[in-house]
């Protein structure tokens, strides 16, 4: 009795600290952290719903709280790039247009806020579209020239180099002095919790922190996300996504995004189109997102490969534990170890990766580790399956060997690496 006792205590105790979530695989990464409250259930059904609407020019009756698409856009919803909750896909055929990507822009000098300073004629980002009467920006391509590298053993891996261009700029060339930073869109599942670790315990790894502009704060603060860490917390990143991405306006950020050049744009309504009450629910739905679950712990090779993963040096920047500091949503979370595979730090990767575009503190060179959780996932539920901020590697083993700067030791290590071993290493990234 008192064994059963204790036996169902721990089981409880495991059950209170979890923080992945078992789902099909084609749903792995639209899972709701396990034991919300009522209320935040709710927000997190309603925020998926906003996530995945379409927005309309309006007026709507049908759907009269989802009008103000522009007058400039990327997509009509989150989840068009954001797909099933995962990654975009890059193109991959010739002169591909980036559809699930944002081309940022600027040109030489800082905003009155230390970020970049947005192009004269285009902003902050290239807009595809526009609504009837607006004329859409223009079009980012994505073209590639392939090329083989050879491992230690013999082993030959074709890489892509991704070459962007420009098509049908309606505002005249970018001109030479232009920066540009096409960026894939990333997978969104597990970012409550990163958002819940503590400044100190990030701060406390090997890589340099991003300081960025908070908005609602009004001074600089710790970046995390963003692929450049360009982006303090989720409500300010989600409500610039509206902005940019779907030219919904919101009381964060109330202004079209319409620069002096372009007299349609400007013509556009702009008091706030999402209230406060839906960019809410969408940070909330956002923040309680979990991660999926991993798989196949017992197999020997994940076992060989989590050991590799440290011994060449992976794990410095992917780190494998950060802790829950205080997380609202879900309180008995508080405390418990999560395992993302980031440091949410900044390092130098290379020129190989570099788009020569600062954001804040971070330099042309620099991208923050991505999360590796949920990577063997990639793509199983229609999602894209292709990695690097841009999309150009097809594989894990494409975006190790592009890995660069304070990386290229490590990566030097994966490519002299015997096989079985380089197989094992893979195996520990499929579980994850
Ligand atoms: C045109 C494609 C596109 C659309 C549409 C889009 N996003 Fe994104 N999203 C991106 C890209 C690209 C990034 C990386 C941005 C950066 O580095 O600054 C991103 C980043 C994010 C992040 C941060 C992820 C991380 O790991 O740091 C969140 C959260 C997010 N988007 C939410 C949204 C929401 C909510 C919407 C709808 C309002 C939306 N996005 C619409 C492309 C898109
Ligand atoms: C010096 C820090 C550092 C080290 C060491 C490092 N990485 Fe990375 N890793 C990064 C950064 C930063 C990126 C993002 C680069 C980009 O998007 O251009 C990245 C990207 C990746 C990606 C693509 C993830 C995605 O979602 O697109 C994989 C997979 C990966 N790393 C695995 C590894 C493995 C395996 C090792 C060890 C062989 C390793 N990394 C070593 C910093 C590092």
């Amino acid at each position: 009795m008192r064994r059963l006792r204790i036996l169902l205590f721990a089981a409880m105790l495991a059950g209170a600290g979890r923080y992945e979530a078992n789902g099909p695989e084609s749903e792995a990464f639209t899972q709701p952290i396990e034991g919300l409250d009522a209320n935040h259930a709710a927000s997190f059904r309603k925020g998926s719903g906003i996530f995945r609407q379409a927005w309309l020019i309006g007026p709507s009756q049908d759907h009269p709280d989802f009008v103000g698409l522009g007058p400039l856009y990327n997509r009509l919803s989150c989840v068009a790039c954001h797909v099933k909750n995962g990654r975009g896909a890059a193109p991959d055929s010739e002169n591909g247009v980036a559809r699930t990507m944002a081309a940022r822009l600027s040109v030489e000098g800082r905003d009155a806020h230390g970020g970049p300073r947005p192009h004269p004629h285009y902003g902050f980002q290239l807009n595809p579209e526009g609504v009837p009467g607006v004329a859409g920006e223009g079009q980012a391509l994505v073209d590639y020239a392939e090329f083989d590298e050879t491992l230690a053993d013999g082993e030959t891996i074709t890489l892509r180099r991704p070459k962007l261009s420009f098509r049908s700029l309606a505002f005249g060339p970018l001109g030479p002095e232009s920066k540009t930073s096409l960026r894939n869109a990333p997978p969104v599942f597990g970012l409550g919790l990163l958002e819940s670790v503590s400044d100190a315990e990030i701060l406390a790894g090997k890589g340099r922190p991003n300081f960025v502009f908070s908005v609602e704060a009004g001074q600089r603060t710790l970046g995390r996300f963003g692929l450049k860490a360009n982006q303090p917390n989720l409500k300010q990143q989600i409500a610039n996504a509206f902005a940019e991405d779907i030219g919904v306006t919101s009381s964060l950020f109330p202004a079209e995004n319409c620069p002096p050049i372009q007299r349609e744009c400007r013509r556009g309504a702009s008091t706030p189109e999402l209230t406060d009450v839906q960019l809410d629910a969408v940070v909330d739905y956002i923040r309680a997102i979990a991660p999926p679950a991993r798989r196949n712990l017992d197999d020997p090779r994940v076992k060989d490969g989590d050991v590799l993963f440290h011994e060449i040096g992976c794990s410095d920047c992917h780190r494998d534990a950060l802790h829950v500091a205080d997380f609202s949503l879900q309180p008995a979370l508080n405390g418990v170890e999560i395992h993302p595979y980031t440091d949410l730090l900044l390092h130098d990767m290379g020129e190989g990766l570099a788009d020569g575009r600062e954001d804040f503190e971070a330099g042309p060179r620099d991208w923050r580790t991505p999360p590796l959780w949920g990577l063997g996932l990639a793509g199983k539920g229609g999602d894209g399956a292709d990695f690097l901020h841009d999309g150009r590697a097809r594989t894990p083993v494409e975006a190790i060997l592009w890995h660069g700067g304070e990386a290229q030791s490590s990566a030097d290590a994966f490519r002299n690496l015997p096989e079985p071993q380089r197989q094992a290493l893979l195996a520990f990234l499929n579980s994850l």
